[in-house]
């Protein structure tokens, strides 16, 4: 056992559920029992009731050409009618599906019966440019409904989307729209952010320009345009407006039933090389992974639940918890257009408070950032009706987490921490809320029905007390069915490893309970002096300290000990006047680190900077911070929220 990262374990806060939230609670100590009596036969269980099947399955699992899975894959369903359609048939169509807010305060309120009538006419609409089973369509759209109703239109025919995060740039988009071969972009001409109208079109514009003899023939056919920005756009022959087709779209559209393993999406995400990848989704088993933990994970209760996922529909999380699993569910939803802090700094939990949302998923970045303003900015607020939170993304350092729980969840709703991927679809790890006692900072334990170890690189499983990697060891329903167009590279990159098992390339630990910490992508471990040690152990001991509001810790060439801890921090506004006072603020917190983790983690060096350069999805881009450190010309900066970050930072850490 490494002692140095053993430090990260020493939390000794639990939190049991309490009696009234545990006897209501949705999930039950008896889901894990079931599972582990018979995992295929659990999923086939949770397949059956969650969804509906228009041609029942036989056959739960082929497993027969690893790591080709195949569910449920003798079943046929709809999956916009299983988000849509059939809820209204249950007579629940005048429950909200979403209330949408506007970054300017305008609103709308979308209820299954309505949202059921726009997905039934976009699919018209789609299906009259001659989309069906199969074809690829690119969607690029701020938060606004008409990016859901898109997304389910697209699935509603059997096709397949691929969203892409509204903040990518034209090659970006060119790159996937050439990836996939898609036929139709549906995007808009501007959506508004922080305080702005930001412009899309003209990047879907760029990116489909003519390219001559140099790219693939053009593979789309028309762009769909709907009307947001209210920007002047140019307009092209395959352009239209979303509106005009929409007004003369036939209402009614017979939802046609797809076998299980029919696609249902491809989403980019970045691989340890430049090119992404396209991670590609299917159906019935999907769907299943994803209704069954939104339900269990969130505690859903359709009926009296306001639920709001803040992630954006270009990402994953976007993807399972807002549009599939509580859809699926039948869930009321708050959707946001805009930024966290636009107009004003208290903006989410002013939506929080107007819509009564009881249960609030979101990124440990932002729960930082909040932090960093401090306390009395979402005091002003009425939270009082929150009574679950959940996290998601990245992990969360028990600093932050306490600060969610007393500050947002008034010290009672229970914290959900949820570790997933892309890749996996759907949560794989979290405490299931009114059965766990939580713990902060560990993500805990794995979901009925989802089998998980942590190994050491020749695939044995370390035990409690100890680090490795963290593979699945049994295929699950929401699984990546591959990369689009590159078999090879999936099998390489998830398979090849440990032949069996899928890794998943996070590094991770078992603590004495047994309970699962995640410590961040193996690749953002250091080795320093034969030592491994985890940026996110660092960055949890700078976070500890009351100076900080946010820290980065990467891993930098160094002669002697082959790498060297370099640390980069925020001080938090209202400790601004007294770090100023101490006379070598860097000199404290190396020593602060040496006293909670142990002398061999000590950074070498610790630069005190305003910003750090994050993704547009709020990570951290450390390869950008270990060019800083180790004195190199910073590398590409395009995928960055802010690019002007990294030259401040640079100026920031040369004047030292
Ligand atoms: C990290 C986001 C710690 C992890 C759903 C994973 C987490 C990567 C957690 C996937 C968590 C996600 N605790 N780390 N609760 N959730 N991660 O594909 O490194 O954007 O491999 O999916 O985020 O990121 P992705």
């Amino acid at each position: 056992m490494n002692p140095q990262i053993d430090n990260l374990l020493h939390e000794s806060r639990k939190f049991a559920p309490s009696e009234e939230f545990s006897s209501n609670a949705v999930a039950t100590t008896a889901l894990y029992e079931e599972a582990k009596a018979d995992r295929l036969e659990f999923w086939a269980r949770q397949a059956r009731e969650l969804l509906h099947w228009e041609t029942p399955f036989t056959r739960t699992l082929d497993w027969s050409n690893p790591p080709f899975a195949k569910w449920f894959d003798d079943g046929k369903l709809n999956v916009a009618y299983n988000c849509l359609d059939r809820h209204v048939d249950a007579g629940n169509g005048d429950r909200v599906a979403f209330h949408w807010e506007g970054e300017q305060g305008d609103s709308r309120t979308l209820t299954y019966a309505e949202l059921t009538a726009e997905v039934k006419k976009a699919a018209n609409v789609l299906a009259g440019l001659g989309i069906g089973q199969g074809d690829r369509v690119a969607i690029y759209l701020p938060m606004i409904p008409e990016a859901v109703i898109s997304m389910l239109a697209v699935a509603r025919l059997g096709a397949v989307h691929s969203v892409i995060f509204g903040g990518f740039s034209a090659d970006s988009i060119r790159s996937r729209v050439d990836d996939a071969s898609a036929k139709l972009v549906i995007t808009a001409d501007g959506g508004w952010r922080k305080g702005k109208v930001s412009a899309l079109k003209p990047a879907v514009d760029a990116a489909l320009e003519a390219r001559g003899d140099l790219g693939p023939q053009d593979s789309v056919t028309h762009v769909l345009v709907v009307k947001r920005g209210e920007n002047e756009v140019e307009w092209t022959d395959r352009d239209l407006w979303w509106h005009e087709e929409m007004a003369k779209a036939e209402p009614e559209h017979e939802a046609e039933a797809f076998e299980a393993e029919n696609p249902l999406f491809i989403l980019y995400t970045s691989g340890t090389t430049g090119k992404p990848k396209g991670i590609l989704h299917t159906s019935g088993g999907y769907l299943t992974q994803c209704a069954f933990t939104h339900k269990v994970v969130f505690d859903l209760k359709p009926e009296s639940d306001v639920y709001w996922c803040t992630a954006d529909v270009g990402w994953i999380t976007g993807h399972s918890y807002v549009v599939y699993g509580p859809l699926a569910n039948g869930a009321t939803q708050v959707l946001y257009e805009g930024t966290p802090d636009t107009p004003h700094p208290g903006r989410w939990w002013e939506i929080i408070e107007k819509y009564k949302v009881t249960t609030f998923y979101t990124a440990p970045t932002a729960i930082r950032s909040f932090m960093k303003l401090g306390r009395k900015i979402p005091k002003q607020f009425d939270l009082s009706s929150i009574r679950l939170l959940g996290s998601v993304g990245e992990p969360i350092n028990p600093e932050a987490w306490m600060w969610y729980r007393k500050v947002i969840g008034a010290k009672a709703a229970p914290i959900v921490d949820t570790w997933w991927q892309t890749e996996t679809g759907a949560i794989m790890i979290s405490a299931l809320p009114g059965v766990t006692e939580t713990k902060p900072g560990s993500a805990q334990v794995p979901i009925p029905g989802i089998s998980i170890d942590v190994v050491d690189d020749d695939g044995t499983h370390v035990g409690t007390g100890n680090g490795g990697l963290l593979v699945v060891t049994e295929p699950w329903p929401s699984m990546l069915r591959g990369i689009w167009g590159d078999p090879e590279r999936y099998k390489e990159t998830y398979w090849d490893k440990f032949g069996d098992k899928y890794f998943a390339g996070d590094g991770a630990r078992l603590d004495h309970d047994g309970d699962i910490w995640l410590l961040g992508r193996v690749d953002d471990v250091m080795n320093v002096s034969g030592h491994r040690l985890s940026t996110a152990e660092i960055e949890s001991a700078l976070v500890a300290h009351p100076f900080t509001a946010e820290a980065a810790v990467v891993g930098a060439a160094d002669d002697t000990t082959g790498q060297a801890v370099v640390a980069f921090v925020i001080i938090k506004e209202s400790m601004l006047e007294e770090s100023a006072a101490v006379e070598d603020i860097a000199a404290v917190l190396r020593g602060h680190v040496g006293e909670q983790i142990g002398p061999i983690a000590r950074p070498r060096d610790v630069f005190v900077v305003n910003e750090l350069p994050k993704t547009r999805s709020g990570k951290i881009m450390r390869r950008l911070l270990r060019d800083v450190a180790e004195g190199r010309d910073v590398g590409d900066t395009t995928t960055l929220a802010d690019t002007t970050v990294m030259q401040i930072i640079t100026g920031q850490v040369t004047a030292k």
